[in-house]
């Protein structure tokens, strides 16, 4: 099978993006809406009673609970605290990098919100779906689509090239556009049975720098920790006339890619 590049072009051979680090307590205050915002595709995954399903990139496992009132599901992220945290809720969870998953047709569906972003290796990870999934199963996921959180990547861009830093050559992040994403999975054999970007300006629950400490840890860490603060308040600065309301909450420009694929019955591993 052939692939589709690899979209993190603008690193060079020997450089590294810095790992986002997932701190459960942190994660609960700054992004519990994350989890609140991905229940229309828990109905979109319709679970059954006696499927058995996987949650790719659980999380703390907010999700992973509600599916667990209707079937069985098996929970993996790439973050042993965040899977200590589903296992604190009594979920079955493990620690596993989304693009190495090992499970042969186990699955009658893969479930992932909020994780595919993460994954650089997108083909990578679509084989692993792909082979987690019994024939006729389907991959059900909504991840951070084409244009997702363009203005604040701007901004940090720009804050960042001030202190001679590239901030796409630190970014930890894959939007794809939805024919880029639809090409890899038909490529892996899956039938596209919907897929579409969808625009959800999302509402933080406090400041943005709250928002930057808990989700681009990869670009604040490309300076040295004093400088941080300071790289944050100019990111508040650049972005407040157009992501701030007059109360100081921040709304910013989220954009989902949605879809659900099907895995044909007569499909082999
Ligand atoms: C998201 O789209 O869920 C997302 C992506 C990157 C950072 C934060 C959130």
């Amino acid at each position: 099978m052939s692939r589709l590049p690899r979209p993190n072009s603008t690193l060079r051979p020997g450089e590294r993006v810095v790992e986002q680090r997932w701190d459960p307590a942190r994660y609960r205050r700054n992004a519990a809406f994350v989890a609140e915002l991905g229940q229309p595709l828990l109905e979109l995954l319709a679970p059954e009673p006696g499927e058995r399903i996987l949650d790719l990139g659980c999380g703390d496992g907010a999700l992973t609970a509600l599916i667990a009132a209707r079937a069985r599901v098996f929970g993996v992220d790439a973050s042993a605290e965040q899977v200590a945290a589903a296992r604190a809720r009594g979920l079955e969870a493990a620690v596993a990098d989304g693009t190495r998953l090992a499970f042969d047709a186990e699955f009658d569906a893969v479930f992932s919100n909020a994780a595919l972003h993460w994954m650089r290796d997108p083909d990578a990870a679509i084989d692993g779906v792909w082979r987690a999934l019994k024939p006729g199963g389907r991959f059900v996921a909504e991840c951070g689509g084409a244009g997702n959180v363009e203005t604040v990547r701007r901004a940090l861009a720009v804050a960042l090239a001030r202190r001679g830093v590239d901030a796409e050559a630190a970014s930890p992040w894959y939007f794809p556009a939805p024919e880029e994403y639809r090409a890899r999975l038909e490529r892996r054999g899956f039938r596209v049975v919907s897929l579409a970007l969808v625009p959800r300006p999302t509402t933080l629950p406090g400041a943005l720098a709250d928002w930057l400490d808990t989700f681009a840890e990869s670009f604040l860490a490309t300076v040295p920790p004093q400088t941080r603060p300071t790289v944050e308040a100019e990111v508040e600065d650049m972005l407040r006339d157009e992501l701030a309301d007059a109360a100081g909450i921040w709304t910013v420009d989220y954009v989902r890619l949605r879809f659900v694929a099907a895995k044909p019955p007569e499909a082999r591993a």
